[in-house]
């Protein structure tokens, strides 16, 4: 069975029993500053799983497309991706344990035709913030699974999330397949690396909320949050015992291998096109997302331009000299586009983005392995060193410390870190508090600054008087709000100034918020902004600041402006051709 009809077949099954199905989105989480990609198909849902009402009812299901960058050091093995498309299916305090395995069963074995004889299941042993999971194992035991084909394990394996440092998680259950290979020690079960069992699902049981200083609560509702991935049941349904040889991937091998002019693979060469493979498969879909991210040294940019000169630097280990990256990503849109047409549509992006980071790595490349190579000659890499590659030879710090693997030898990294921190763009601080608190922790915060941004975007209008301006793009954190729309040109000081006044004004006014449900396309008649490009459901809440704003959006926002404070401009800059970036707080 194709990876398509998989899809197809799943998102049949669960609306079958009354899920609404809903889109993939963005590869850049919108409103969780502590990860810079969405992990899995629960992200974009993590205000649904902590209580807050979803628009389209309490079942939901999707295609997610998901990027993992903790998993970069396992690509090349046989079930590992850092870019993979996941299945999911969701109940916000519907159905919960006995409900959501048998319809996980009743889809592997039905739908599916999975030999019951091969799947093993693994479910959580208990430990002091939660008890062991029985009523899974029941569950299972009822269906069919004997009890030796179910494994009890800790918190390390069947517990999942939260997402981020803070929010929804709980126990799980994991579905493998026996690939009848032998095992490769008595003690090999599932969760054991060496492929025997293949893990395609898990049924997360999310009924805590994991606060910041660590301990647990009960959330305000039971959730079920469920996983399937999609290249590993293909490759289980095609008969094969990697992701690689499944047909998703099929055409990119043999591009790899004609470009390379090599008929067949060694060992290390075969890890090296898997690991192009995955990371052409991720740079595409990254710079393929509305976002527009491009290859830079910070954030999202940082990762895109290491899977990019990864990915180059493995290609010239196969001997690929020249073009790489453009027709590989040629036959990944060849691939994906009908399902995620965003590819086709910022194909000439990709392209370009893609030439151009190419072109660029390409001319230090060469000089920067020689000097490598002489650095390493000396033995381990001192900080200075690493340094020096990083900035004169444009080698992300993983790829100096992968080449400096490749020959045995240490990366001073603490080292590294420290001249970086002297040079750097972004403040050390800056980065930190990226990575501090969750979503759930700053909900009052991104409440607020969810609101303003509404107040913004008609103050924008007004002030500048152009009422086609849109949002853009607009990504928040507890700490600020950030808003892209279109206009093509710098705002003035006194543009500015009077933007913020506009804003401060209808927050001092006392308007009310209210919320109202809609069909799209009434929302969109009754004149309702929306964000441009944005993909909605068919469903969706409007969101009215007294007679003064009215704008689609899932929220959640505060009842009234008064609750904002003030409200302040920190940065007004270009972002793209002709559109603006905006940055503000409230005080
Ligand atoms: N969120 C769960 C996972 O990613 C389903 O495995």
């Amino acid at each position: 069975m194709k990876a398509s009809e998989l899809k197809k077949k799943y998102l049949k099954f669960f609306k079958k029993k009354q899920h609404a199905i809903i889109e993939s989105a963005s590869l850049i989480p919108e409103h969780d500053p502590t990860v810079l990609f969405t992990t899995a198909g629960m992200h974009p849902l993590v205000p649904f799983l902590a209580g807050q009402p979803h628009p389209l009812g309490k079942r939901l299901a999707d295609v997610q497309k998901c990027i993992r960058t903790g998993d970069i050091d396992e690509v090349g093995d046989p079930s590992h991706l850092t870019f993979f498309e996941m299945l999911g299916n969701w109940s916000l305090g519907d159905y919960f344990k006995k409900q959501a395995i048998e319809w996980s069963y009743e889809f592997l074995t039905k739908e599916l035709k999975f030999d019951p004889k091969k799947i093993s299941v693994t479910c959580f042993a208990g430990d002091k913030d939660a008890e062991k999971d029985d009523e899974s194992a029941q569950t299972w035991k009822s269906l069919g699974i004997p009890e030796e084909r179910i494994y009890f394990l800790p918190k390390k394996d069947n517990w999942w999330g939260p997402a981020g440092e803070t929010g929804p998680c709980g126990p799980d259950t994991e579905m493998f397949i026996d690939t009848g290979k032998r095992q490769c020690s008595p003690e090999c079960k599932p969760g054991c690396s060496c492929g025997k069992y293949f893990e395609i699902w898990n049924d997360v049981f999310m009924e805590y909320n994991k606060k910041k200083d660590g301990t647990y609560e009960k959330l305000k509702q039971k959730n079920v949050d469920t996983g399937m991935g999609v290249e590993r049941t293909a490759a289980m349904l095609q008969g094969k015992d990697n992701v690689y040889e499944t047909k998703l991937f099929q055409p990119i091998f043999k591009e790899i291998k004609q470009l390379a002019k090599l008929k067949n693979l060694t060992e290390q060469q075969n890890k090296s096109a898997r690991i192009i493979a995955d990371h052409m498969r991720a740079a595409t879909f990254i710079l393929g997302d509305e976002r527009k991210i491009t290859p830079s040294n910070v954030d999202q940019g940082y990762i895109l331009r290491r899977f990019i000169r990864r990915a180059i630097r493995h290609g010239r280990l196969l001997n690929i000299k020249g073009d790489l990256c453009r027709p590989l990503a040629k036959i990944i849109i060849h691939i994906h586009s009908n399902d995620y047409p965003e590819l086709k549509n910022n194909r000439k992006f990709i392209m370009d983005e893609l030439l151009k980071e190419e072109k660029k790595f390409s001319k230090t490349l060469e000089k920067g392995l020689k000097e490598f190579k002489k650095i390493a000659e000396q033995g381990d890499i001192s900080g200075k060193d690493a340094f020096l590659l990083y900035q004169s030879y444009g080698f992300p710090i993983e790829m100096i410390i992968e080449l400096a693997n490749e020959k045995n030898i240490n990366v001073d990294e603490k080292g590294f870190k420290k001249e970086y921190e002297h040079h750097q763009e972004i403040s050390k601080k800056g980065a930190e508090k990226r990575f501090k608190g969750g979503l759930s922790e700053s909900s009052k915060a991104t409440a607020k600054l969810h609101t303003a941004t509404h107040l913004l975007g008609e103050a924008l209008r007004k002030v500048l008087n152009d009422p086609d301006i849109k949002q853009k793009g607009s990504n928040i954190t507890s700490e600020r709000l950030r808003y892209d729309f279109n206009f093509d040109r710098a705002l003035t000081d006194k543009e500015i100034k009077a933007v913020e006044d506009e804003v401060n004004k209808q927050i001092q006014a006392g308007l009310e918020i209210k919320k109202q449900e809609m069909k799209l396309d009434k929302a969109l008649e009754s004149g309702a902004q929306s964000e441009f490009g944005a993909k909605y459901p068919e469903k969706v809440w409007v969101y009215s600041i007294k007679n003064y704003s009215k704008e689609i959006c899932m929220g959640p926002h505060v009842n009234n402006t008064k609750e904002l404070g003030h409200f302040k401009i920190k940065k007004e800059k270009s972002s793209a051709a002709g559109i603006r970036r905006i940055k503000a707080v409230l005080e």
